[in-house]
């Protein structure tokens, strides 16, 4: 008995101790919403026009560093890019979003990009809802996943993955057709 006192009293006073250190630097609070459980699990497949040449560009590279015009994977670049999704490769076919945000090369050994940028949908169910992608895009690997972290309106709390394909790439003016398949819990 005496035991299971003195144990009680030694938890108590280690409780004690924790909550006047915790305190200090942080503290639990009520939380203000019930936690959101995800209701459904939607899938969005699309195509994403990079343009970066000829007559209407969708990007802009608007930074270089000292050493991206002789780093091989362009290292020090930040492009932004307000690029259109599309639901068939074709750049004349329907039109159900944009791109908007930025990727910056970030790899100074192969060529592998930051990208940080909103889905922003403008089409049926999801107009005026977007969805945030970051992450890191090898983008001379066959399939890249990136994360969704986060979404507003239909994608409110909404949390997935993205994996982007190369459709096509020309390399004489840069621009380039990349399938996404977005997967968003929300
Ligand atoms: C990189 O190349 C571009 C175009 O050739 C040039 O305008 C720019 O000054 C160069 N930047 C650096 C940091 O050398
Ligand atoms: C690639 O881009 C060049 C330059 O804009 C253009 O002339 C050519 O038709 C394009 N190739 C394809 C297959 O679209």
């Amino acid at each position: 008995m005496a035991r299971h006192v003195l144990l009680a009293l030694f938890s108590a006073l280690l409780l004690a101790t924790a909550i006047t250190t915790s305190e200090a630097f942080s503290r639990t609070v009520k939380a203000p919403y019930q936690a959101h459980k995800p209701k459904k699990l939607t899938h969005l497949h699309f195509y994403f026009h990079d343009i970066v040449s000829g007559a209407k560009p969708t990007t802009a590279i608007v930074a270089v560093g000292p050493a991206t015009n002789t780093s091989a994977s362009a290292f020090g670049m930040v492009v932004v890019i307000d690029d259109p999704l599309t639901v068939g490769p074709e750049i004349t076919s329907e039109e159900v979003g944009r791109a908007q945000g930025m990727y910056a090369s970030a790899d100074q050994k192969s060529f592998g990009l930051f990208v940080a940028f909103n889905l922003m949908f403008t089409k049926g169910e999801f107009a005026g809802s977007t969805a945030s992608l970051y992450g890191r895009n090898p983008v001379m690997s066959k399939v890249r996943e990136m994360p969704i972290i986060a979404g507003t309106g239909a994608f409110r709390f909404g949390r997935g993955y993205a994996q982007a394909r190369t459709f096509t790439f020309n390399t004489t003016s840069g621009n380039a057709v990349v399938e996404y398949n977005v997967y968003i819990w929300h």
